[in-house]
C-alpha cells in the first residue's frame, strides 16, 4: 500500500502503547483513523487529545475476544467511512509466568481469546470488505518474537503470539494466491517502553483469577517490567510499520533475535531437542539490581 492520505485504518488495542503510536503515525501521514480499545474512558480521552491536534478519528469500544463486538466495530467503521483500508490488529494481554499446567484454564481461555481469537475476529468481520473495495489494502497482527522462540515462561502469552504468526503466513499465502490487493505483515516486536503488564492486570476478567505470584515470580514480573521500560519506543515500533506497509513487507522485527531463531530452526532441521534461549544479560542485571 502506497498512498495513505484520506484512507482509512483501525488500530485495536489503541488507547495507549504501540496502538497509539500506530495511530498518530497513520494520523500524521494523513489518514482517516478508528480506535477501537476495551476501556471506553480511556479510548475517549486518547480520542479527544488528537481530535484537538486536528485529527479526523473516531473511538468504538470493543473487546476484541467477543466476535458480536468486532463485527459491529466493522459495521460502524463502515457506515461512517464507507471503507478500511487499513486493519491492525494490535490488541493483546501478557499473563503471569506459571507453567502450562499451572495456568488456569481460564487464563488460557483469556489470552487466546484476545492474542489468538481477536486477530481471527478482526479478519472475519473487516476482510470480505476489503477484499471486495479492490481498491489497495492491508492488514498488520501484531504477535511477538515470542511468536518465533518459545521459553519456559509466561506459556500462553508465547503460544498466542506463535499461532498469530502461522495465521498471518497462511493469510498471505491465501490472498497472494488470489492475487487479492490485499497486503499483509506480521509484526514481531522485542521489547517495547509499555505499561503491557499493568494494562494486562486491570484489563483480566472478572472469572480470571489473578495469579497468586511466588516471591520469586514477583520478582521475575518486576524486573520484566523494568526491562521493558528500558525498550524501543512505541514511536520507532510505528515507524518500521508504516515503511513495512508502504514496502509490503511481510515480518516486521524491530530486534535483532536472528540468533535465537537460527538456533530454532536448526535444532528443528536435524530433529534435536528445543533448547533454552541463552538468558539475556540486561534483564539478569536488573534482577540482580533489584534482589541485592
Ligand atoms: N511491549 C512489548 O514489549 C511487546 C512486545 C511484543 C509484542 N507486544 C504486543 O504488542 C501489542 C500491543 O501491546 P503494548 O505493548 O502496546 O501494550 P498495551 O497494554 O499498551 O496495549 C495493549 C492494548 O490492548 C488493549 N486490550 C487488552 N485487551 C483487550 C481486548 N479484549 N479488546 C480490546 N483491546 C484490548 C489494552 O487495553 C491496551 O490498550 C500486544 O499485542 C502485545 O502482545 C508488545
Amino acid at each position: 500500500m502506497k498512498v495513505f492520505k484520506n484512507k482509512v485504518a483501525v488500530v485495536t488495542g489503541a488507547a495507549g502503547g504501540i496502538g497509539r503510536a500506530m495511530v498518530e503515525k497513520f494520523v500524521s501521514a494523513g489518514m482517516k483513523v478508528v480506535l477501537a480499545g476495551i476501556n471506553g474512558e480511556r479510548l475517549d480521552c486518547v480520542v479527544s487529545d488528537l481530535r484537538k491536534q486536528g485529527a479526523e478519528v473516531t473511538g468504538i469500544e470493543t473487546d476484541v475476544s467477543r466476535s458480536d463486538q468486532v463485527a459491529v466495530l466493522a459495521e460502524k467503521t463502515l457506515q461512517r467511512y464507507g471503507a478500511v483500508h487499513l486493519l491492525c490488529n494490535n490488541a493483546g494481554v501478557s499473563y503471569n509466568s506459571r507453567s502450562s499446567w499451572e495456568t488456569p484454564l481460564k487464563g488460557w481461555e483469556w489470552v487466546l481469546g484476545v492474542n489468538l481469537m481477536g486477530v481471527v475476529h478482526g479478519i472475519h468481520a473487516f476482510l470480505p470488505a476489503m477484499l471486495e473495495q479492490k481498491s489497495e489494502a492491508h492488514i498488520v497482527n501484531t504477535a511477538s518474537t515470542s511468536g518465533l522462540i518459545m521459553n519456559s515462561y509466561a506459556v500462553p502469552y508465547g503460544v498466542s503470539k506463535h499461532a498469530v504468526v502461522a495465521l498471518s503466513e497462511s493469510l498471505h499465502l491465501e490472498l497472494e494466491s488470489r492475487n487479492a490487493s490485499v497486503g499483509v505483515s506480521v509484526l514481531c516486536p522485542g521489547p517495547v517502553n509499555t505499561d503491557i503488564v499493568d494494562a494486562s492486570h486491570r484489563n483480566l476478567p472478572a472469572e480470571v483469577t489473578p495469579a497468586e505470584l511466588t516471591a520469586e515470580e514477583s520478582l521475575l514480573e518486576e524486573a520484566y517490567r523494568r526491562y521493558l521500560h528500558q525498550g524501543l519506543s512505541p514511536e520507532a515500533v510505528a515507524d518500521q510499520v508504516l515503511s513495512a506497509i508502504q514496502e509490503g513487507r511481510f515480518y516486521v522485527f524491530t530486534h535483532d533475535y536472528h540468533k535465537a531463531i537460527e538456533t530454532r530452526m536448526k535444532n528443528l532441521l536435524e530433529e534435536k531437542n528445543p533448547e533454552p534461549s541463552p538468558p539475556n544479560p540486561t534483564l539478569l542485571n536488573i534482577i540482580h539490581s533489584i534482589s541485592r
